[in-house]
Formats: C-alpha cells, structure tokens, sequence
C-alpha cells in the first residue's frame, strides 16, 4: 500500500500522564507552534514544528491552523444511543425517570427504521462534539447495536457498544430474557467484537432489572471471550441502592452483587458511582475496573456528587461520561465545566490539565485502550480534534486575556462546546467539519 502521508500545523496538547500520579508538569506536553505527521492512519510523529518540518519529503501537504488549538479526540465512557430523542426530560429523579421517560422511549427501537435514523444522529452528534470513541448502551433490541455498529464502520471509529440486558422489573415491551439475553448478546459478539475498530460490551443495565440467572450468564459471556467489554449501571441513586440490598439480601452491597457474578475486571465500566463506599473503591481498584464520573447527569438526576479524590486515593481507573440522556449535553467540554463544580462542591479542584486527562488518557485506560487512544503518542489512531480559538465572540475575547495554555484549556473547558470542535478526525480521515 502507497504510504499516505499528511501533517497538520498548530498549538498542539495532550496528556500523557495522570497529573494525580506524576504531578501537573509532567503530564501533558505542549507545543506552542506544533506539528501533528500522520501516516496511514495513525500517528507517526508529534513535537515542534520547527523540528519536524524540515524531515518531511517537499510534497507532503501541510494544513496550517491560526488560533487553534490541536487535542486528541474525547473520550465518553458512558452513554445511551436510545436515549437521544429524551435528553432534559423533567422532574424526576432516577428510578421513577427511567419509568416515565425512560423505557418508553427506549421502545421506539423495536422499530428498525427509527434505530437507524436515531443511530445516524447520534454519531454525527458526538462527531460534532469531538467525542471520537464512546462506550454506548443500546436498548434491548440487538438492532439498536447492529444499526450503529453499521454506521461507525462506514466511518472506521473506534466504538464499544452493547445491547441491554433486562429481565425483570421493566415493562414487558421491553425485557429479554436471561436465555435469550445471553443468545443475542452472543450473537452481537460474533458478528462484531473486534472488527475493524469495533469491540463489544456485555451490558446488564443495572442489578435491579437482572434477575440472578441473567447476571450470571452475563458474567458466563464475558469468560467465553477474550477482551469483550463489561458495562453496567452501579451506586448512581439512594433509592436504587436501598431497592439492590432489598433484591439481592444475601449480597454485602451493592458492588458484591456484580462481584458475585464475576462481572468486575478490566475492561469492566461501572457508570456513576456516586455513593461508593471506600472498601467498594478499593474492590474496584482492585480488580482494575473503572468507573465513569458524569457530572451532568449526577446533577440533572439530582442523584449527588462523585467523590474524585476518593477514587484518586485508590488509583482507580475513572473515566468521564456524558450519560445522555440522563445527561443533558453530548459535549464533553460541557461535562468537565459540570465535573469542576462537582469538586467545588467538595471543597477540592480539578485542574484543567486532570480534566484534559479525563476526557482523553483517563478515558482511554479504564477503556484499556491507550496504546492506540487518549494521546498523540506515535503509533496511535490518528483520531484528533482542532478546537477553535475563535468559535464564538466570548470565547474569542475571552482568550485573548488568557496568559498561558492552563489558562486556554480550563476557559476552553468552560466556554466550550460543540461550537468550538471545528474538525474531527478519525483514524486520519475527517469525519466533521463544523
Ligand atoms: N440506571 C439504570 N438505567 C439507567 C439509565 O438508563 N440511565 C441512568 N442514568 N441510570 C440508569
Ligand atoms: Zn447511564
């Protein structure tokens, strides 16, 4: 194959350490006037432009971007494609949200026709927002995942989905069973798990609406093949975590329930978390699981405050997700100007340079994914962001006061948006221009 080279000139950031581990300094590296070399597809140099050029053949074409900045694509741990068409629905909080909004919406995916129109305005949407890889929870419809599998392949990104399972306390129009939960599931992972850029998630909704037998053949899934993914719901709601001692009394808490059935591990996403207990941290640490912090629907659920420094202090993976639509934007700027607030809240910071880290190498390793996402590292996918300095009159004006890129970064996190995302690319091939 002919090499296809391209490179790509601006301000250029990525993080390449925890800044909890390593301190702030050494865990991002920026080049004030930067070069991005792409190579098939994947990155093969990133630095000074002022190194960089003068190694590249006469006729490689470079794109030159002013009051710009260049960032690896974002990562969203957590979100429900079934969920678009119901994002900032009111007045309630999570069990009786899921009841009145929530499944009835989900079962318009019984519909073939309407899973492929919705999976369509779900990609372009995270596209638009810079969001390059996602963890996604179908509906229970195996379509749900086949028709946006369908769709990210047309696009070569990198994508992890699963279909729910659900088989019990939902409506009848919306529950499998543990049987035929296991056979699609099963049949989703042969025709998708690791094709192309495509990996699949077995995905329990949550403790409440799995019978027993269902978690534990989803815990039987996840031994039958390498690398498959494990997400579910856990400790997002009071109320919920009271109804899971109820269902399952036997249980310590309510991560022993999916540790009974070996539902924990690496490749495992626990969404929310909010009231984890310490030992429950530490199990999960343990056990190299990860957690996805999301702040704007923690907020719009009314169901509390994910405690970061507690994760921190246990070395647990955490990742950002934007839970749409328990969430209310798609934007992962958005939800860093929500996680920030969240440590307000606590009396503690998020650095700009942890929040970068969040939504880019943070996401990658609870996905264990960072030797191909997360950074601008050689040998990785070429899916990155231009981010635009001037995508609105404030922000423009705003970061003319800026004095140094923390600055940039932390104003870009809370001005910016999807208005600010003026290009996505994907394994190197443009995928959104604003
Ligand atoms: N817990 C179980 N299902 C859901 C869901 O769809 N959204 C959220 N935020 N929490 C859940
Ligand atoms: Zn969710």
């Amino acid at each position: 194959m002919p090499l296809t080279r391209k490179a790509y000139r601006a301000a250029i950031l990525h993080s390449i350490a925890d800044p909890a581990i390593v301190g702030i300094e050494a865990s991002y590296e920026y080049f004030e006037d930067g070069l991005l070399v792409i190579d098939n597809g994947q990155i093969s140099a990133v630095g000074h432009a002022s190194d960089l050029l003068p190694t590249l053949a006469a006729d490689i074409e470079v794109t030159h971007y002013q009051d710009a900045l260049i960032t690896p694509g974002l990562i969203d741990t957590h979100i429900h494609l079934p969920q678009t068409g119901m994002v900032g629905a009111y007045g309630e909080q999570l069990l009786d949200w899921l009841n009145t909004y929530t499944f009835p919406c989900e079962s318009q995916f019984a519909d073939k026709a309407h899973a492929e129109e919705v999976a369509d305005i779900f990609i372009k949407e995270l596209l638009r927002n810079g969001t390059t890889t996602a963890l996604v929870f179908g509906s229970v419809h195996p379509q749900s995942v086949n028709s946006f599998f369908e769709a990210a392949e047309k696009l070569d990104l990198r994508m992890i989905a699963g279909k729910v399972m659900m088989d019990r306390n939902a409506p009848d129009y919306l529950t499998d069973t543990a049987e035929s939960g296991y056979q699609e599931s099963k049949a989703l992972i042969e025709r998708w798990h690791g094709k192309g850029r495509l990996h699949y998630a077995v995905t329990p909704r949550f403790a409440p609406t799995s019978t027993p037998e269902q978690l534990a053949l989803a815990g039987q899934l996840l031994g039958e093949y390498p690398d498959l993914y494990m997400q579910t719901h856990i400790s997002e709601n009071k109320q919920e975590v009271e109804w899971v001692k109820e269902l399952f009394p036997e249980r310590k808490g309510y991560l022993d329930v999916y540790d009974h059935y070996k539902l924990l591990g690496e490749r495992s996403v626990f969404a929310h978390g909010v009231h984890l207990c310490d030992d429950e941290c530490a199990r999960l640490a343990q056990t190299g699981s990860a957690v996805a912090f999301c702040p704007t629907s923690n907020f719009f659920l009314g169901s509390g405050l994910f405690n970061l420094p507690m994760a921190e202090k246990h070395k647990l993976n955490v990742g950002l997700g934007t839970d749409v639509g328990g969430g209310t934007s798609f934007s992962l700027l958005q939800t860093l100007n929500e996680a920030y607030k969240v440590m307000q809240l606590q009396g503690a910071r998020l650095s700009p340079f942890k929040s970068l880290y969040l939504a880019t190498l943070g996401g990658a390793r609870a996905l264990r994914l960072e030797d191909k996402i997360g950074t601008l590292q050689r040998g990785t996918d070429a899916d990155f962001l231009v981010l635009d300095y001037n995508a609105t009159p404030l922000l423009s004006y705003r970061l003319k006061q800026a004095n140094d890129i923390a600055e940039r970064l932390f104003v870009l996190m809370t001005l910016g948006d999807d208005r600010t995302v003026l290009q996505t690319y994907a394994a190197g091939q443009l995928v959104h221009q604003r």
